[in-house]
């Protein structure tokens, strides 16, 4: 397994690579890597030759109040998950290299980063869509892989991967959860074990929205309150939004007639944490 920390370094790796006729495959993270993340490796490495992954704490996506800082971050043990999942190379820059004195442009994709975490987080899914675009133009992958646990931000790369001619096809992956239903994330660490008992009423809560869809249940009004009353049991944890919305636009939708996006974002303690199921 390569290790590459140098910006230009990647680029004629990714480019000799392309010369030579592989399939460059990328999977983007901010490390701590979990079961989530090998699911990416193992479903990229499916899709090409050469799997890069890039471990970045990206600054610019952490508002001035979010834990940039105490963000879970452990390169040795990542850098022996990565090689045991078969990563042919792992690309880890730096902040001063990514972010160059003087830099000014951004990405920004309109209309669906304001909507669902858009909301409490401004800004969040500027500094993700500039990042992930940055990623491409540095590694020039075929592909990237992205996990559909951060929905909004899957369909944000779709959009701009699409909008910018970035020529990178966008390979979704289900959400890996824990036994009990919680979606992994490497937030989960932040969890008190009291937190992280309650925490699996979010996905339980996902479960009776699915299931009372199912039933014919139609108005999104009736399955948000359902989700709500169930999370809304557990004291550690304060909902932010519970919505229902088109898994394409973000739009509202206010009865389910088709597929549908149930999106939750809830605070457990004083970690945030998102999940969301489909519905139909
Ligand atoms: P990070 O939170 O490290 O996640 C990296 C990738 O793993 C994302 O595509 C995310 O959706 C996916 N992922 C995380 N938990 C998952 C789970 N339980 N099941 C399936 N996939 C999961 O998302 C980011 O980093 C950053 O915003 C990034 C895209 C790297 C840009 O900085």
């Amino acid at each position: 397994m390569q290790i590459i920390k140098d910006i230009d370094e990647m680029t004629a790796c990714g480019e000799t690579a392309r010369a030579k006729g592989e399939t460059v495959v990328l999977v983007p993270t901010m490390g701590f890597l979990h079961a989530g993340h090998v699911k990416l490796i193992e479903t990229g490495k499916r899709q090409g030759s050469l799997l890069v992954l890039s471990i970045f704490v990206n600054p610019a996506q952490f508002g001035p109040k979010e834990d940039f800082n105490a963000y879970p971050r452990d390169i040795e043990r990542d850098l022996k998950t990565a090689k045991e999942a078969g990563v042919d190379v792992v690309f880890i820059p730096d902040a001063a290299g990514m972010y160059r004195q003087g830099s000014r442009t951004f990405v920004t994709v309109e209309g669906l980063s304001e909507r669902l975490c858009g909301r409490a987080r401004p800004g969040h899914f500027k500094g993700v869509a500039t990042v992930v675009l940055k990623l491409f133009n540095i590694v020039r992958p075929h592909k990237a892989v992205f996990g559909k646990k951060d929905f909004q931000q899957f369909v944000i790369i779709k959009r701009l991967a699409e909008d910018l001619n970035a020529g990178v096809e966008i390979v979704g992956v289900d959400t890996v959860r824990e036994e009990d239903g919680l979606a992994l994330s490497s937030r989960n660490t932040y969890l008190s074990p009291e937190e992280r008992r309650a925490a699996c009423a979010i996905p339980r809560a996902l479960q009776a929205a699915r299931q009372a869809a199912e039933c014919g249940q139609r108005q999104s009004l009736a399955i948000i309150e359902k989700v709500r009353e169930i999370i809304a049991k557990e004291r550690v944890i304060a909902i932010e939004y519970v919505e229902i919305c088109d898994p394409m636009t973000l739009e509202d939708v206010r009865r389910v007639e088709k597929e549908a996006l149930l999106a939750v974002a809830a605070r457990v303690g004083r970690t945030r944490l998102i999940d969301n199921t489909l519905i139909a």
